[in-house]
């Protein structure tokens, strides 16, 4: 991450729904090759943020730029062609358990209209030896650990070959061992694939593991943002709670 030049921005994001207002004015930036983790507490809109960044909500106000170029006024096509750029691992992981796995990595292919079977096939074995599942594609999602799961979620989100890939808690109900391993993943499309990260997680030890940068979302803004170093020495007693898991409540 030597030039910092920016991919996405959101501008004064407003979100409400009915009576909640969840974004107040959000400013934010994701620069290109870098891995951003979004942190904040439950239900701040951390999960919104990411649906208005990859256009599947819109905003009440405010603007998404990608590339310098507005994406919460496209039609429907565009839309189509943007999210092909954008790869995404929604929180649950979300694959259709009727879908063999294969099928499910290739779900994105059939929905972007590539129509070319063995394209579709090298495309899928080539998304799941990136996440290390080479020869699982005729299983059933059912028969998966969480951790494979989590993997065949995001080889999903790996086989459009995007430029960027959104994660919604890509560690949750994982192991120590098995989110180091996700965590080795991101940082290797990172840094071999030259794809842009945006992470959200509640998982402090991957922070330190993966991040470049930092934002913290409270409130319906960026609370804080920078580096992951600066975060571990920070003061500020909001966030060094949220860090060290204490809530202060009596035993
Ligand atoms: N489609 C929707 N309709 C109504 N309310 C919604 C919708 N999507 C999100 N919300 C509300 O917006 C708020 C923020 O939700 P969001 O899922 O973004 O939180 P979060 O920060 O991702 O939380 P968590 O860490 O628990 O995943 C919540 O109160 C949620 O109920
Ligand atoms: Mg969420």
């Amino acid at each position: 991450m030597s030039e910092r030049q920016p991919f996405i921005e959101a501008r004064g994001l407003e979100k409400s729904f009915g009576s909640q207002h969840i974004l107040r004015g959000l400013h934010a930036t994701v620069y290109k090759g870098e891995t951003l983790v979004v942190l904040g507490p439950s239900g701040e809109g951390k999960s919104v943020l990411m649906k208005l960044l990859t256009g599947l909500l819109s905003p009440d106000a405010g603007e998404v730029l990608v590339d310098g170029k507005r994406i919460d006024n496209l039609d429907e096509r565009e839309l189509l062609t943007l999210r092909r750029r954008m790869g995404m691992m929604f929180q649950n992981g979300a694959l259709f358990d009727s879908m063999t796995v294969g099928q499910n990595v290739a779900f994105p292919l059939r929905m972007n209209e590539v129509a070319d079977e063995e394209e579709i096939y090298q495309r899928v074995e080539e998304s799941l030896e990136i996440v290390r599942l080479s020869g699982q594609g005729d299983k059933m999602p059912s028969d998966l650990s969480g951790g494979m799961r989590k993997r065949v979620a995001l080889a999903r989100a790996v086989v459009s070959r995007p430029h960027c890939i959104f994660y919604d808690e890509p560690h949750a109900g994982l192991d120590p061992v098995t989110a180091d391993k996700i965590d080795r993943l991101i940082k290797r499309l990172e840094g071999e694939h030259g794809i842009t990260n945006i992470v959200v997680t509640h998982e402090m030890r991957s922070v330190f593991r993966i991040a470049d940068r930092v934002l913290f979302i409270k409130g319906g803004v960026v609370y804080w943002e920078g580096t992951a170093a600066e975060l571990q020495s920070v003061d500020d007693p909001f966030l060094r709670d949220f860090i060290d898991g204490n809530s202060g409540a009596p035993w």
